[in-house]
């Protein structure tokens, strides 16, 4: 399966810090914002990675991820020209994607959970249809929201409702089958003027081939558009780090967890990170001081 990881978007819920910077390279307390959907992606297993953004962005993210070898990637890059929609990735990654599965994470996304590799394989794994993964939030108008049947079907996607069915939120985070790139295609621009990846979620839910996965009140999913969801998320992964030791969302450390680089690729990386706490826990993790 390949992986897109979408950073493009205007961030104006953001200005001014986004006005003469990508949103998804502000940090997130000691990482840029981008290496927590990065890490996710890796989580799930796949290797294969094209990072969209804006064409005057992109020469940055190229700067931060190069061509994904020192993390056992392979990054390709592809501009989007305007932020016409997220289900446009999928349009822009045509040739790129070639017939094959695709997931794609929001680069504004951070999920943390407890065997969140175990799903997002099992996700990855499945043949047919796509998985869409929901959260119970207490603003769901907010989001793409998701309502059930009493026997927990998933009956209804609806984008930002007045008036929601439910407060299960939709993740930034979706697993697709080959058929993405043809579905992307048929779906038309909404009011808004975006192809919205809730109408490409419509299209497999009424063909009963979405999977809507619930995590758990034990997950964390933090998006990181607003100031203070901004804040938020990096508190949060400030307190876990601190309080445990254990990294959120670093793509070198789950590199090496997933044998995708071995020791001394990992205390490279960590040498590039200098004398940080970042680059001290990699250096530890690589020493085989941590289990
Ligand atoms: P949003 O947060 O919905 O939009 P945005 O990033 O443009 O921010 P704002 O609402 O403050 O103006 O986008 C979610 C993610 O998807 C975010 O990481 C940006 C990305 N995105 C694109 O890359 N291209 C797009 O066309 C859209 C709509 C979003």
């Amino acid at each position: 399966m390949k992986g897109i990881l979408l950073a493009g978007g205007s961030g104006t819920r953001l200005h001014p810090m986004t006005l003469a910077a990508s949103k998804q390279l502000l940090p997130v307390y000691d990482k840029p914002m981008v290496y927590y959907p990065a890490s996710t992606l890796m989580l799930a297993g796949i290797r294969d990675i094209m990072v969209i953004s804006t064409p005057a962005d992109l020469p940055q993210f190229r700067r931060l991820l190069r061509d994904g070898a020192h993390l056992g990637l392979r990054i390709a890059y592809a501009e989007q020209p305007t932020p016409d929609g997220i289900a446009q990735a999928f349009l822009i990654a045509r040739d790129w994607i070639g017939g094959s599965p695709c997931a794609l994470a929001l680069g504004d996304n951070l999920i943390h959970a407890d065997h969140l590799s175990v799903s997002l394989r099992a996700a990855a794994a499945r043949p047919e249809g796509a998985t869409v993964f929901a959260y119970q939030v207490r603003d769901p108008e907010r989001y793409g929201v998701v309502s059930f049947d009493e026997a927990g079907r998933a009956v209804e996607i609806v984008e930002k409702p007045a008036a929601p069915l439910s407060n299960w939120a939709v993740t930034g985070l979706y697993f697709y089958d080959h058929h993405v790139v043809d579905i992307a295609s048929s779906i038309k621009p909404s009011a808004r003027g975006e192809l919205e990846i809730t109408d490409l979620n419509r299209v497999y839910l009424e063909s009963n081939r979405l999977h809507v996965e619930r995590l758990s009140r034990g997950c964390a999913w933090l998006d990181a558009g607003t100031p203070d969801s901004l804040l938020q998320a990096a508190t949060f992964v400030q307190t876990i780090q601190s309080r445990t030791g254990m990294l959120v969302g670093c793509p070198e450390e789950v590199a090496f967890r997933m044998k995708y680089i071995d020791a001394d690729a990992l205390r490279d990386q960590a040498r590039h990170l200098g004398k940080t706490d970042l680059g001290r826990a990699l250096l530890e993790l690589a020493e085989g001081e941590h289990e």
